[in-house]
């Protein structure tokens, strides 16, 4: 892994020396930059979940006044949706960062705001290494620069700092009763974040929670340590960005099958927390400095 991955940063390295060489030949000055942020997010078609991509993208404005920042989504059926609804136009990343390149941005971070480097994280990688390779063929089509940043659970730091975020704002109920988080989950790889977080969690309180809707640990696998803890109260919020609709369906819906209606009928009293981690202050800060870590020598 560890050789791989150099072997690629030389090679990007390599890339870019050539790309600004090209777009900046001898004398060339940095007061023809013009850079720019893309925040990147699944996307959500329900007011509640756009709130929590703007505190983000607000929270990006205020650090980096002076860079236009734009907004991308992930999902096509969201976008068609926001499109069809409210005429509201939200490009994909792809064409997103296709008109920066024509405006002449020159340097461009992209703000990931996945939780985990599953497949959405990897096809907007492909997108941006896409975008590093035309930079340095085709300069002018391109950017001098374009970074991308790690999602939030992504390195070995990671988990201890979400954890060290998240205890912060609900260590206080985990002394009433028990406090579950549900992420998204999936069949990638990157599912074992989820466990991982877990981990980190139970070292501030071993009455948090992690579960997912879509992977690992499960439903069962919190309804269980939930039986071992002995709590009455259990309080229930998202782990993903956006309180949206798995949120408010899935996670805390009147349906049967929602986590809080499973949880009730087994007896707990259950309060969902709709919120999203982009409405948490502290998050947002971990977001941010995963986009610094993203601008590296070319920050503004
Ligand atoms: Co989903």
């Amino acid at each position: 892994m560890k050789y791989v991955s150099r072997a690629l940063a030389v090679l990007a390295a390599a890339l870019l020396a050539a790309s600004a060489a090209c777009a900046f030949p001898a004398g060339g000055s940095v007061e023809n930059s013009k850079k720019g942020i893309l925040v990147v997010a699944f996307g959500s078609s329900m007011p509640e979940g756009e709130a929590s991509i703007e505190a983000v993208t607000d929270a990006v404005r205020k650090a980096y006044p002076g860079v236009e920042t734009r907004v991308a989504y992930t999902s096509r059926i969201i976008t068609r949706k926001i499109a069809r609804e409210r005429g509201k136009t939200v490009d994909e990343p792809a064409v997103a960062l296709a008109k920066m390149a024509y405006e002449g941005f020159t340097d461009v971070a992209v703000l990931s705001t996945h939780i985990i480097p599953g497949e959405e994280y990897d096809d907007l990688k492909a997108v941006v290494d896409g975008f590093r390779v035309i930079g340095a063929t085709a300069p002018k089509a391109g950017f001098r620069f374009i970074g991308l940043s790690s999602p939030l659970l992504s390195g070995a730091e990671d988990f201890e700092r979400l954890a060290g975020v998240l205890a912060d704002s609900y260590l206080e109920r985990t002394k009433k009763g028990a406090f579950v988080f549900v992420g998204h989950g999936t069949r990638h790889f990157a599912n074992a974040a989820y466990g991982a977080l877990q981990f980190a969690l139970w070292g501030k309180s071993h009455n948090f929670f992690v579960g997912t809707i879509e992977g690992s640990p499960s439903y069962d696998d919190v309804a269980s340590g939930l039986k071992t803890a002995k709590v009455k109260d259990v309080w229930i919020a998202p782990a993903m960005l956006v309180a949206g609709d798995h949120a408010h369906n899935d996670i805390a819906g009147p349906e049967p099958d929602s986590w809080k209606s499973m949880l009730e009928a087994r007896g707990y009293r259950v309060t969902p927390v709709l919120e999203g981690l982009g409405q948490n202050a502290a998050v947002r800060g971990l977001i941010l400095e995963k986009l610094s870590e993203a601008w590296g020598e070319f920050k503004p």
